[in-house]
């Protein structure tokens, strides 16, 4: 059960955010008040998207809204992506590195299998932006952050950003 009072942005070096998140196993009401909890938690920063280890569970869900609306925010429960076409590279930020953006190499379709919050699997397709949200965000369910992603360049030129955000952690976790 998912205590959704408790539910916030989370930001590196969380652990949660370098983890494998879980398959959710029942779709029920918890899980719904989660994917609402993480649709206000997206909007309120400003995002596109935002994964479970985001909202602080380690559950395999995201919401999207390539528009930036809760009303066009989807839910995405235990997806499975198979991206295809050409690779671009555009720059992309993340709710849990703020200030930290790099040029990121996704593939520029992406087909889509999930579950939504009736327990259905459904499947799309997308390309453009909500191709390189679905790739972003099912990172995140595996444990990768854009800040693994940087060319070696871009690491470097993010080092004190990240240095600062752990430094932040730190204060905030004591
Ligand atoms: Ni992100």
């Amino acid at each position: 059960m998912v205590d959704i009072e408790k539910c916030h942005i989370t930001r590196y070096p969380s652990p949660v955010l370098a983890k494998k998140a879980e398959p959710i196993e029942v779709i029920d009401d918890n899980i719904a008040a989660l994917a609402e909890k993480m649709k206000d938690i997206m909007i309120e920063n400003k995002g596109v998207g935002l994964a479970g280890p985001q909202a602080g569970v380690g559950l395999r869900i995201f919401v999207a809204s390539p528009d930036g609306t809760k009303k066009n925010a989807k839910v995405y429960i235990n997806p499975v992506i198979t991206p295809s076409g050409k690779v671009n590279t555009a720059e992309e930020g993340c709710l849990s590195l703020p200030g930290i953006f790099g040029k990121i190499r996704r593939y520029s379709k992406c087909a889509i299998k999930a579950q939504g919050l009736d327990g259905k699997e459904f499947s799309d397709q997308a390309e453009g932006l909500l191709a390189r949200i679905f790739q972003h965000e099912c990172d995140h369910l595996d444990g990768t952050l854009v800040a693994d992603k940087l060319s070696s360049v871009a690491k470097i030129a993010a080092r004190r950003k990240l240095k600062h955000l752990r430094e932040n952690y730190l204060s905030e976790n004591q």
